[in-house]
């Protein structure tokens, strides 16, 4: 896809996730990697409105070259790239049910969610969770680089999700599979649960490498 292309999918996504109540307000953030550096979406812009011509363009240090200001978690994007050779695309948001899951006191910080299902296996693998620093610091971005070599998805302590994929496509399919199977844990919370059998999990890992 050429950056023009690019530029407009992005702006999509962000409407899309926006309109059905994944983004709100000014929050998240949304990044491509181009041949030569990144786009990226400007700082305290909001998802649902964004205008392709006005998305920044950074050079393959990070440096704004053209659009607006980048997002604050720009850092944090380019540490995910730089640990995953064949990640596309990052995206973070705030949304809700994964925000209320960064929130609980008794969670694995190797593996935030249990075997519930499928899915969860195949899209999101095992989700780590980086220690809370405030939005834009660069120690978050340094506590996500340390996870980002094992985990393409990262949940940031009382804050949000990051995750990273092969394209845009696949980086936002799986942080919507995220945010889902947080609902469904949030639902099933307090219930005894069915997980999937260790063996039911290295099947899946085995058929759908992520
Ligand atoms: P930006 O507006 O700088 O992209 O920050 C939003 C956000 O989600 C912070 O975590």
């Amino acid at each position: 896809m050429n950056e023009n292309r690019l530029r407009e999918a992005i702006a999509q996504i962000g409407k899309s996730l926006y309109d059905r109540g994944l983004a709100h307000g000014s929050a998240g953030n949304i990044s491509v990697r181009l041949a030569d550096g990144w786009l990226m979406t400007p700082t305290n812009s909001c998802l649902g409105r964004l205008d392709p011509a006005r998305i920044s363009r950074l050079d393959a240090s990070g440096n704004l070259l053209s659009g607006d200001k980048p997002s604050k978690e720009t850092f944090l994007h380019i540490a995910m790239y730089r640990e995953r050779a064949t990640a596309g695309a990052v995206v973070h948001l705030h949304s809700v049910h994964a925000v209320a899951v960064s929130c609980l006191a008794d969670i694995d910080p190797n593996d935030v969610f249990p075997p519930i299902t499928a899915y969860a296996i195949m899209q999101v693998g095992r989700l780590a969770l980086a220690p809370y620093f405030p939005p834009g610091d660069e120690a978050l971005a340094e506590a996500v680089r340390k996870l980002a070599g094992r985990h393409h998805s990262i949940l940031l302590a009382n804050h949000g999700p990051v995750v990273a994929g092969s394209s845009l496509d696949a980086a936002v399919n799986a942080i919507e599979e995220l945010e889902q199977t947080a609902k469904l844990l949030l639902l099933l919370r307090g219930q005894p649960l069915r997980l999937l059998t260790p063996g039911q999990v290295a099947e899946l890992n085995r058929r759908f490498p992520n």
